[in-house]
């Protein structure tokens, strides 16, 4: 059977990194606050120049070497995003532009937190209908320009970076005999749910970019029992379970909802992936951000059975089941 198989992961940040006390000279906040409630500790702020494009172009191109190919191998990019650097075009032309990449399929994917799991889907799909054979997927976000630096609940809460896999279409088995690739995903919306946690413009509506708002405890509330349910989706639709995961690789949103996910599903916190106190909640980015970390790190190895994670604006939420 033909699988899509992760081959080379890579991040970027920008240059600048921010601590808590120093978001506190000019945020009603404190270190102790934001630790406490968050597990957060510094955010990567971008600077001029440094955009969602140029974030994930940086990704991508050490994914793409991880993965031991020239950028013109790429046939297909699929880049989730909510910080897009133009309303349109798709950020992801821009990137393959960038990586001087003269023909391919790219689009932009939009689910917020969860779009990296749902751009894994897409291009899950579009690899193993065997119209593409070598995809760069990407999550990317400048979250800080989208934030209201007045409103202390959401502005300590984010960061900005991008983070990428290269997937290649293959029929083959892993060094335990085991298949390799996207094992499963499994992928929810609820909209219902819009104002808890919303943009509050848009090109269509108010012509402007808007701010970020949040119910942050209504949202945690929702997120620890989605997490949980579709997690245990998506191994049921992998035909495995818990007991047989390596590693967790979740979204990184708050330190408390990563605790409470691997304590209702009974894992290992050793065995769950934390960038969060470093990077913050990069949003669309910030699996694929955790994931290169531990893949750079020596703690995901060829082999290895790994669960994605994330949940966020829409509601959306998803899980992918990855054999390394
Ligand atoms: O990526 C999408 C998914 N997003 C999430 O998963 C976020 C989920 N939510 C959360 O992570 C948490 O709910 C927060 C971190 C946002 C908030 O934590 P909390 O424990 O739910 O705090 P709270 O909102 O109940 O606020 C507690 C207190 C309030 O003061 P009072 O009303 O009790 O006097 C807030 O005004 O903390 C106050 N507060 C702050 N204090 C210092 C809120 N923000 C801050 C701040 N610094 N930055």
């Amino acid at each position: 059977m033909i699988r899509s198989v992760v081959t080379g992961t890579g991040s970027a940040l920008p240059t600048r990194r921010v601590s808590n006390a120093e978001l506190a000279e000019t945020v009603d906040t404190t270190d102790e606050w934001i630790v406490e409630r968050t597990g957060i500790r510094f955010r990567h702020i971008a600077g001029e120049g440094e955009t969602t494009a140029s974030l994930a172009t940086d990704a991508g191109r050490r994914a793409i070497a991880a993965a031991g190919l020239d950028a013109t191998d790429i046939d297909l990019i699929v880049l989730a995003t909510a910080t897009p650097d133009q309303t349109f075009p798709a950020s992801a032309t821009i990137v393959q532009a960038k990586l001087g990449i003269l023909d391919c399929v790219a689009f932009d994917v939009g689910a917020v937190c969860s779009g990296f799991l749902y751009a894994v889907q897409v291009a899950d799909a579009m690899l193993r209908a065997g119209a593409h054979s070598k995809a760069l997927v990407i999550g990317a976000e400048t979250f800080s320009r989208i934030l209201d630096w007045e409103d202390r609940t959401t502005c300590v809460l984010f960061g900005d970076g991008a983070g990428a896999v290269v997937m290649e279409a293959r029929e083959e088995l892993g060094e335990n005999g085991a298949e390799r690739g996207v094992l499963a995903v499994k992928l929810h919306a609820d909209g219902r749910y819009n104002e808890l946690l919303y943009v509050d413009g848009g090109p269509s509506t108010t012509g402007t970019v808007g701010k970020l708002r949040m119910k942050g405890r209504e949202v945690f509330r929702h997120a620890v029992n989605n997490l949980s349910s579709v997690m245990t989706e998506s191994l049921t639709l992998a035909g495995l379970d818990a007991a047989q995961i390596d590693w967790v690789v979740p979204h990184q949103a708050n330190a408390r909802i990563l605790d409470a996910t691997a304590r209702k599903l009974g894992l290992d916190p050793g065995k769950v992936v934390v960038t969060v106190d470093q990077h913050a909640n990069t949003s669309a980015a910030s699996v694929p951000l955790a994931l290169d970390t531990a893949v750079r790190d020596g703690r995901i190895r060829p082999g290895h059975l790994v669960v994605l994670e994330a949940m966020g604006g829409g509601f959306t939420w998803g899980a992918a089941v990855v054999r390394f």
